[in-house]
């Protein structure tokens, strides 16, 4: 119908109008951990041409529980191997490996934190305490308390990490502890000091304890660095991690995978749900069933050599940007391991344009922002944003 028609073309040039923004301006996108580059062109012309782009498909269930049938059209083969093709970089046994894709690096830590207080009550039938930093990502805290469970949260340093001491004084050896190590903290990209914090809990040798990693972004790009044994469960014992889809990996909405083990998955209350004919550890019922069949796409469509080059150029471009700031005389900073550049907070119409999100830091001189290194964050982009400061 003619009226019709002329309401679509509205809407249609509504859309288009708000698509070229996006495009223009995600160029300039620079101050949150988003990887703007994406590799999903051809997963989406393959996708349009497959059928599968017509027809709803969900991952709810357990994609490991491969002894059970699942009732309905899901991609649990693609999410299984994709936790099965990122384990081994985190140093996860593929005889002893459960995990799955989440909605997003917080779904990720949901799962430690419930995982891991779920354990530990069935190992001691008492209830942790959960510790983590000041500097840590906010969701842990808000999952902390949607959980119910006990938290101290310990300060940090000047440069996002743990304070050792603090974390020593917070310690009640009476009680489970479930630690959230934050493995680059949002704002100053700090490492917490695994070695160190472990002898603190080696204290106390009768206390049960669970070790979550929030490696939201860094978990991403480490395990192509030089740092990659820093990440690896066999060096420095951690029992989950959760890792968010769209930081380093490229995904173009919010997603994430959570890693643990069997022995962990084990332990949790099984929910034996028979509508679903399978047991349900985890939180949510329905899953995507896209976003395992996209992040398998980039994981197969991109080699390590691929994935060392991307992290190599991210963390140079971070150190020249730094090096850059310092002979500008514009206070910055840049900790190890970390592609985050934080420096005194420029004019509101800078921040703006680069959509930069601020903090303050008394010890730092006050006000401060920060600029996340991605792949699509180049020396030009960068040259672009000194020449407006
Ligand atoms: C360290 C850290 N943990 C967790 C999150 C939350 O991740 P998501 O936005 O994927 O839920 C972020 C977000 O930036 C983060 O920086």
């Amino acid at each position: 119908m003619e009226k019709d028609n002329m309401n679509y073309d509205v809407i249609e040039a509504r859309l288009d109008q708000f698509a070229g923004d996006i495009v223009i301006k995600r160029k300039n996108e620079i101050g949150y951990p988003q990887n703007q580059k994406s590799q999903l062109l051809n997963f989406y012309k393959w996708f349009y041409g497959s059928g599968l782009n017509l027809s709803m498909i969900n991952n709810v269930g357990d994609p490991f529980d491969i002894e059970h049938k699942h009732l309905n059209a899901n991609t649990h083969e693609f999410e299984r191997e994709t936790i099965q093709k990122l384990a081994p970089l985190y140093g996860f046994d593929l005889n002893d490996l459960w995990g799955i894709i989440t909605f997003s690096g917080t779904d990720g830590n949901n799962h430690g934190i419930y995982f891991g207080s779920n354990y530990l009550q069935k190992k001691t039938g008492q209830r942790p305490i959960v510790y983590v930093s000041d500097a840590a990502h906010y969701s842990s805290k808000r999952l902390a308390d949607l959980q119910n469970l006990e938290l101290r949260v310990i300060p940090s340093d000047v440069h996002g990490c743990m304070i050792k001491e603090e974390f020593e004084k917070a310690i009640d050896p009476s009680r489970p502890a479930l630690v959230v190590y934050a493995i680059g903290t949002t704002f100053k990209g700090g490492v917490d000091d695994m070695g160190e914090l472990n002898k603190v809990l080696d204290q106390y040798p009768d206390m049960a304890v669970y070790r979550h990693l929030d490696a939201a972004l860094f978990g991403g790009y480490l395990p192509y660095t030089k740092y990659k044994d820093f990440i690896n469960r066999n060096v420095n014992p951690f029992d989950s991690i959760a890792i968010s889809g769209h930081k380093f990996f490229g995904m173009d909405e919010p997603a994430g995978f959570f890693i643990t083990t069997m022995d962990v998955k084990n332990n949790q209350n099984p929910n034996e749900i028979s509508y679903l004919n399978c047991s349900m550890p985890m939180i949510n019922c329905s899953r995507s069933a896209m976003t395992p069949l996209k992040l398998w796409w980039v994981l197969n469509h991109t080699d390590e050599a691929s994935f060392i080059e991307q992290t190599e150029t991210m963390l140079e471009n971070a150190k020249w940007f730094k090096e850059e700031l310092d002979k500008m005389g514009w206070p910055a900073w840049v900790e190890e391991m970390s592609n985050t550049v934080y420096f005194k907070k420029p004019r509101e119409e800078v921040m703006e344009k680069y959509v930069l999100a601020p903090d303050y830091d008394e010890r730092l001189g006050g006000d401060l922002a920060h600029i996340v290194v991605m792949q699509h964050v180049t020396k030009e982009v960068l040259q672009r944003f000194m020449d407006q400061l």
